[in-house]
């Protein structure tokens, strides 16, 4: 199965990719996680990726197509996917159509502005494999070290307050035109984004059909 998350910067997506992963065990692409350990790396399309990221806006198109071609042309991907953070906008939805890629469906994990702004100011990430923590919301189980792969968990470039409102700009002017683009293929499901963890994961699991 070929599964896009859909949503606004800290609705959720990371956090919901990662559970349908292990239920459908399919991988969790996510384009933020690759360009994040190119920057870290400083390859060249990191060092590209750099100043949009920071500032809160998106890649090139160009950049990120090209990524996702070479991931989903790996192994692990031939039973099925799930992206998170691609596609983010109409041109890069048609590039995937364009290399023949069969979406099954696609979710979109709504919350509102304001308590994405709550949540990404306690979100923590594991500076090594990416996963993704909350300081009050979904802790790790030693603060500050990752349950999975034991590396220093840290705070995002570019959650800070302004970056965040950029963020949210960007997703509601170049993102989320592709509900429409996806509704009107009959793909889209709206799950709305609880309060707890568990209860958005029963939600987007049901959506699934896992
Ligand atoms: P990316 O890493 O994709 O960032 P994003 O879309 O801004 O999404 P986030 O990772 O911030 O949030 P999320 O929805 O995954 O939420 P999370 O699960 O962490 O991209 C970063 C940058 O890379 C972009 O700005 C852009 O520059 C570039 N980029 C990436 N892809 C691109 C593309 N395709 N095209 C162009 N540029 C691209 O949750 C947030 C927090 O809330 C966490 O702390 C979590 O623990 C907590 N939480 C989650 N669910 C709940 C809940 N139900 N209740 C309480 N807390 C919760």
């Amino acid at each position: 199965m070929n599964l896009i998350l859909l949503g606004a910067p800290g609705a959720g997506k990371g956090t919901q990719a990662e559970v349908i992963s292990e239920a459908l065990n399919i991988p969790q692409i996510s384009t933020g996680n690759i360009l994040r350990e190119a920057v870290k790396n400083g390859t060249e399309y990191g060092l590209k990726a750099k100043e949009a990221m920071d500032s809160g806006a998106l890649v090139s198109d160009e950049i990120v197509i090209g990524i996702l071609k070479d991931r989903i042309a790996c192994d692990d991907c031939k039973d099925g996917f799930i992206l998170d953070g691609f596609p983010r906008t109409v041109p890069q939805a048609e590039a995937l159509d364009a290399m023949g890629v069969t979406i099954d469906k696609v979710v979109e994990i709504f919350v509102p502005d304001e308590t994405i702004k709550q949540r990404v100011s306690g979100r923590r990430v594991c500076g090594g494999c990416g996963a993704t923590y909350h300081v009050e919301f979904k802790p790790s189980k030693v603060e500050g070290k990752c349950d999975k792969c034991g590396a220093d968990t840290i705070i995002r470039k570019d959650d800070q307050p302004e970056t965040v409102l950029e963020r949210l700009d960007v997703y509601h002017k170049q993102t989320a035109p592709l509900k429409e683009y996806y509704s009107k293929q009959g793909k889209l499901e709206t799950v709305i984004g609880q309060d707890e963890v568990a209860e958005t994961s029963k939600l987007t699991l049901k959506a699934v059909g896992a």
